[in-house]
């Protein structure tokens, strides 16, 4: 893996929280280390969460964090799953960024779709999390309205740290019921059905998830663009072409005025494009 930009000796370039100004683009002066003899290794676990580690928070702040990727024409998905535009190195900053994360937000259907998982205890995580004050792996938290979530798989039944699941309190309360009994730590974040996109990163930061980390999928995702409550998105660009229908990273009605992010850092490996983009916040008029 290699760097692309910013050309810096420095590859621990995080973000810091809220900024109120618009940032600069400009490279840091430093030693570009695209020339270098070791410029294209297999960056090791540690050295990727370096990359990629989260701004410092306040204690009442909340930092939502998407990890997405896309095909070179724009496909969020082919046959149903991401699994086909992913790769090694693309899997490993998935793992990373896990590793990074408080809790990890996902729509049901992703959760459906592709048969999530609790996410694991990793060993090149442990010391980093313990010392950041963290349990040993992220809380997964499901986004959904309808709860048709098999609740009798290791997601709920089996997690290291229970399972969220947020939704509103006009949900079908038997399904409510049925997911408190599987484990799960319900949240209501809407007053009908539906959880309001804009209210999950305050909810998740009261329990002390700070650091959050958005898997999609892209309904979910274009809520929360929309709701402007995405702080960052770390896109991978896929080198593969699908054509077809699938959606976009974010499928949802469009935002009135298109949101500005700026280029954190661009990552690559096998043609593999990472990138690290932070939303712009511009300071009340
Ligand atoms: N390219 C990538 O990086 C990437 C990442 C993730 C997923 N994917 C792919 O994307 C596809 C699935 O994505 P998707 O966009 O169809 O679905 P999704 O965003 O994963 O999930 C949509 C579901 O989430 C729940 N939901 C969303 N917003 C909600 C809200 N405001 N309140 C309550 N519930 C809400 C609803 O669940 P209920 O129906 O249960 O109410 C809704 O049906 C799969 O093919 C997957 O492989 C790609």
């Amino acid at each position: 893996m290699r760097r692309l930009f910013p050309l810096t000796a420095d590859p621990t370039s995080a973000p810091t929280a809220r900024p109120t100004s618009a940032p600069t683009a400009a490279a840091p002066a430093g030693v570009p280390l695209l020339g270098a003899p070791d410029s294209d290794r297999e960056w090791s676990l540690e050295e990727i969460a370096e990359a990629y580690g989260y701004p410092p928070l306040g204690p009442d702040e909340a930092w939502l964090r998407a990890n997405m990727v896309s095909s070179l024409d724009g496909a969020a998905y082919h046959d149903g799953a991401s699994q086909p535009l992913s790769g090694a190195a693309d899997m490993r900053v998935f793992g990373v960024l896990r590793g990074l994360a408080d809790a990890v937000v996902v729509g049901a259907q992703t959760v459906r779709q592709e048969g999530y998982r609790p996410a694991r205890a990793r060993d090149a995580f442990r010391a980093r999390r313990k010392a950041a004050g963290q349990p040993i792996a992220p809380a997964i938290a499901v986004v959904s309205s309808g709860l048709e979530l098999d609740f009798d798989t290791p997601l709920f039944t089996d997690p290291l740290v229970p399972t969220l699941v947020l939704t509103g309190a006009g949900a079908p309360p038997e399904r409510l019921a049925r997911a408190r009994r599987a484990g799960a730590e319900v949240l209501l974040a809407g007053e009908g059905a539906a959880v309001d996109p804009a209210r999950v990163p305050g909810l998740l930061a009261e329990r002390g998830l700070r650091r959050q980390l958005t898997e999609g999928g892209p309904r979910l995702l274009g809520q929360f663009a929309a709701a402007g409550v995405l702080d960052e998105l770390c896109l991978t660009v896929s080198p593969r072409v699908t054509s077809g229908h699938a959606a976009r990273i974010t499928d949802g009605p469009a935002l009135e005025v298109p949101a500005d992010f700026t280029l954190e850092s661009l990552l690559e490996e096998s043609g593999f494009l990472f990138t690290r983009y932070r939303k712009v916040r511009r300071s009340p008029e």
